[in-house]
């Protein structure tokens, strides 16, 4: 991907004290980082932004985004940034469309990228009968018609396995694309919310503050 260097060791502290690795340049030792996203919109994201956009400018950093974003959010960030954020990762796979938030980003000019695109296996994904049933005119897995049906609705995935069969499957995604008709049938999964990880709910923020080591300085009435 990318040239390794030697002894290229750096971190920043933003003005409200909390520390951003850049662990592409310390510990990986790179000369630039392809895509650096900030993971959640809580605390100092803006000053988390301001610095992302001098890596960017910098040329240390390829393309910056955001991840798990609200369209509201989202909308704010690209109204109020030198640089625009260029990504939004968010969960995205047939058990949970987000068509609005898709949209906005599409509007805003965001690239929208999946997290969880197998649903992290869970819902019996891997033998859902829709998606079997799609896949298999292709000689697909219901996986690959997973993540295939976000690339044809514009979305990039990031998907995650420790199986080399499986990490071959989807990459085999290429030479097929659903029909209108297909795409229309994994509409009928869409639950409408997630079972994985709630964002709209604020235990969430303290939740991940809480493991950052920043929220029980100011509340320890952390609520699951
Ligand atoms: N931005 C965020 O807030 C956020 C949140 C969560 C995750 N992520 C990132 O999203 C990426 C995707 O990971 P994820 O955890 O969300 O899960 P995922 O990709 O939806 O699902 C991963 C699971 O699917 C299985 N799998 C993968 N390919 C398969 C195949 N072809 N057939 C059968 N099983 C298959 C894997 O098991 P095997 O190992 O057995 O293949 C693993 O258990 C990761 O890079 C993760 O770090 C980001």
């Amino acid at each position: 991907m990318q040239e390794r260097k030697e002894n290229s060791k750096q971190s920043l502290t933003l003005r409200n004290g909390v520390s951003m690795p850049l662990l592409g340049f310390g510990v990986l030792q790179l000369d630039y980082i392809d895509l650096y996203l900030i993971h959640q919109p809580y605390s100092d994201y803006y000053g988390a932004w301001r610095t992302l956009e001098k890596l960017y400018k910098d040329g240390k950093v390829r393309a910056i985004g955001v991840s798990n974003f609200s369209p509201e959010r989202l909308t704010d960030l690209c109204l109020n940034s030198e640089v625009p954020p260029m990504v939004n990762q968010v969960e995205l796979h047939p058990f949970y469309h987000q068509d609005d938030a898709l949209r906005i980003m599409k509007e805003l000019g965001v690239q929208p990228q999946a997290w969880a695109p197998l649903c992290e296996g869970l819902k019996n994904i891997f033998s859902n009968k829709i998606l079997e049933k799609t896949g298999m005119k292709y000689g697909k897995t219901a996986a690959q018609t997973a993540l295939r049906w976000n690339i044809d609705r514009g979305v990039s995935v990031v998907t995650r396995s420790s199986v080399p069969e499986h990490m071959g499957e989807d990459q085999d995604i290429w030479d097929f694309s659903l029909t209108e008709a297909e795409l229309s049938a994994i509409d009928q999964l869409d639950l409408g919310y997630s079972e994985i990880l709630d964002y709209g709910n604020p235990c969430i923020a303290r939740m991940f503050l809480k493991k950052r080591g920043i929220q029980e300085e100011k509340d320890d009435r952390v609520i699951l």
